[in-house]
Formats: structure tokens, sequence, C-alpha cells
């Protein structure tokens, strides 16, 4: 209340400016936000926001001002109301630097006030860093939370700025940093996004592998077999011939018959290893359906396990998806013909949460699973558990000595 006796205008006028200065921050809210759903590139953000930050404090040049790594203040790009070749452009502003301490005071504790329509401390850093056409100024800080990003500053006010234009500034410094803490989250966001990409990229290679099923060792390992000691061996046989055919005597001839002889069953058995190491092409039916009815049938004629089955899935799996399917269901039923002692085996599937559910069961033996699956060298049960969390779903074993075995896993359809 004023003690001039003029009580009249006074009031009213007070409200006209509250309302003035709240819908600047209103609009200097607007303007921030708008960035929260647009696509726009953050330095063209930042010059519509110092745009229209210089409108609402009425000021001719509008700045942000960004704390480096080593305590310097760095202009955003794209001020406004600056000449492209203004010194601005290549100021810093050293923290610590001015005796007076104006920066620090501004940075990190949005204290730098108000005299007669400027910021005195603020206006001799400018000046002294070559900016000498700066007829008055004020800054703010910019923050989020605890966190000091830097400062946003308007110059040039043709009245001279008023303590509503600080409150503006104020007010877009906090909002600002709100919007600078959004868009960091966003690019980590962002980053982590791809490196998700990448393992799922390395995941579905490695299960491509593991769909191929150790093909590659095997077939390395064939050739090896093949073109070295293969070859090495028919050598040693054709270098044998010549010897028996130079030999003088009776005795010697039996002895390299007997070697020979010898050599060709090393031949024999090496060529029966290679065919049984050599990959056969990944045998994938039409249908996998068609897949396990073949396999059940052909162990029913061998080992008169009588099957049943209930299948339903959908044609078009992933081929990885089938390999893995197959391998597990192929792996359980092996089990059950070597261990199980099984009479019955029921192998149920069903297309299930996008994925396959496959259980294979039978009224065998039964085991105990927490002991068999550490034995070393016996690695079908582990394995199987492996394929299934590797495609990114699980498989149970359930068994108990006496009540036969149930193994259950589920893969999602993609990769
Ligand atoms: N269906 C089953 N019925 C009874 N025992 C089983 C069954 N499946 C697995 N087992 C037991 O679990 C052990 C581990 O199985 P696995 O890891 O596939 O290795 P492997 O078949 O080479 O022995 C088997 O040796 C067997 O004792
Ligand atoms: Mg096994």
């Amino acid at each position: 209340m004023s003690l001039d006796g003029d009580v009249g205008p006074r009031p009213k006028r007070s409200l006209q400016q509250l309302e003035r200065s709240q819908e600047s921050a209103f609009a200097a809210l607007a303007a921030v936000s708008t960035y929260l759903d647009s696509d726009e590139d953050l330095p063209d953000f930042f010059a519509r926001l110092s745009a229209t930050i210089a409108e609402l404090s009425h000021a001719r040049r509008a700045a942000f001002w960004r704390l480096g790594p080593r305590g310097t203040l760095v202009l955003q790009p794209n001020p406004h109301g600056f000449a492209a070749d203004s010194p601005v452009h290549t100021i810093r502003l050293q923290l610590g630097a001015n005796g007076d301490g104006a920066v620090e005071r501004l940075v990190f504790a949005d204290e730098l006030g108000l005299v007669k329509g400027s910021s005195p401390a603020l206006d001799a850093i400018w000046r002294g860093l070559g900016l000498n056409d700066v007829r008055n100024s004020i800054a703010a800080a910019w923050s989020a939370g605890e966190r000091r990003i830097g400062a946003v500053a308007v110059y040039d006010s043709q009245r001279g700025f008023t303590p509503q234009d600080l409150g503006v500034l104020r007010l877009v410094g906090v909002a600002a940093g709100l919007v600078w803490q959004y868009k960091e989250s966003e690019d980590e966001l962002g980053h982590t996004a791809v490196r998700l990409e990448e393992a799922m990229a390395a995941r579905r290679h490695l299960l491509n592998n593991i769909a191929a099923g150790g093909d590659e060792a095997r077939r390395r390992f064939a050739s090896a077999l093949h073109d070295d000691s293969l070859q090495l061996l028919t050598g040693a046989e054709l270098q044998l011939e010549r010897i028996r055919g130079d030999a003088a005597s009776g005795h010697q001839i039996v002895q390299l018959d007997q070697l020979k002889h010898t050599l060709r069953k090393v031949e024999d058995s090496l060529r029966r290893l290679l065919t049984n190491v050599s990959p056969e092409p990944l045998q994938l039916p039409s249908d996998l359906r068609g897949a396990i009815s073949e396999r059940l049938e052909s162990m029913r004629i061998r080992a008169g396990i009588e099957p049943h089955i209930d299948s339903r899935i959908p044609d078009d799996v992933p081929h990885a998806i089938q390999a893995i399917v197959l391998k597990n269901i192929s792996e359980a039923l092996t089990n059950i013909e070597k261990h199980a002692h099984a009479t019955r085996v029921m192998v149920v599937t069903e297309a299930i949460d996008g994925g396959i559910r496959v259980e294979v069961g039978d009224d065998g033996t039964g085991f105990v699973v927490a002991e068999s699956v550490r034995v070393p060298g016996h690695i079908g049960l582990v394995a199987m558990r492996e394929r299934a969390q590797l495609a990114g779903g699980w498989c149970r074993i359930q068994s108990e000595p006496g009540t036969g075995t149930k193994v259950e896993f589920w893969v999602p359809l993609s990769l």
C-alpha cells in the first residue's frame, strides 16, 4: 500500500501487471512445452524458444548459455537477434575467472538482481568480453532440480527490464531445464534401443547356429578326415604295394600282406567314421506334425512304444524355430527309447501365447531330475533347456522314479 494517498488507480494497475506477467509466464511455459510433442531438432527448438523469450521479456536479443565440462559457459546455437559475425558466437564465459563471481551466482544461485532495469554485474561481463553494444541485460539459471545446465539471458530492453521480465525468464530457465533432461533421457533411450537391437541380432545369429546344430563343426571334421587322414593312408598303401613288389623273401611278403590288411581295416573304419560324422542335410519336412508322426512311428516299430499325438501348430513357423522344436522333441524321444522302458508316449503340441508349447510324456521308470542334469558327458537335458532359453522360451522337466517323465517347453514364434 502506498503512502502518498493515491490509492485509486494503484491496485488496478498492479492487478493488470499481475495478469500480464501471468500471461507471459503461461506463454513461456506453452512455448517450452511444445517441444515435448514436436519432432523439431534441438537447435531449431532453441532458435524458436529464444525468439519467444525475447518477445515475452521485451528484449531485442536472447541466448541460452550452456555449462560445459570444464566450467565454461558456451553459447547454445541459434541465439535470437545476434548478427552472424557478432563476437557472441565465440565467447567463453569461464566460471571463477571473474573476480566478482557473477557467473557462479547466476548459474548456481540465480541471484543476479535487477538495478534500474538491468543487471549491472552482467552488463560488465558482456562488455568485458567484447559485446560493447549491450544496453542492458538480465539472466536466470537454466536448471533442472539440483542439476545446473547453464543460464538464459536476454539483452536490450527499450524500457528497461522489469521484475516481471525476470520472473518470466526464471520460469523459462526451469522449463527449458526439464526439456533438456527429457531430451537427454530420450537420447539415452535411443542408445539403449540400439544396444538392445544389437543384442537381439547376436541372439538371432546364435539361434540360427544352434538350429543348424553343430553342422559346421562336423563338416570341418569330416573334411579334415577325408582330405588329410584318408589321403595319407592311401599314400601309405601305395607305398606298401611298391615295397611288396621289391620284396625278396616269401616271409617278408606275408608280413607286408598282413600290414596291408591292417591298413585296409584302418581305412574302412575311418570311412565309417566319415559317413557317421558327415552332416546330414537338416531334414526339415514341410510340416512339423508329419516329422513328429514319422519319428513316433519308427519308435513304435523299433521299441514297441505306443504313441499318442495331439498336434496343432501353425503352418508358417520360422525355419530356425522348427529346427529347435524338432531337436528338442527328438532328444526327449531318444531319452525315452534309451532310458525309460516305457510302454506309452504322448506328444502334445499347441500354438499358445505367441509361441509353440510342446509336451512329451512317458509312463516309464522316471528318474531324479536334479541328479541327472549334472552328470558329466550327458548333456541332452541341459541342451534342451538351453535351446529353448536361447530362443527366448523355457523348458521344464518333471520326473520322479516310478512316475514317468514329462518334458515341457515353449518357444516364441518370432526370433
Ligand atoms: N524319459 C526318461 N526316462 C528315464 N530317465 C531319463 C529320461 N530322460 C532322461 N533320463 C535320465 O537322465 C539322464 C540324462 O539324460 P541326457 O542329459 O539326455 O543324457 P543321455 O541321454 O546322454 O544319458 C539319462 O542318462 C537318464 O538317466
Ligand atoms: Mg539324452
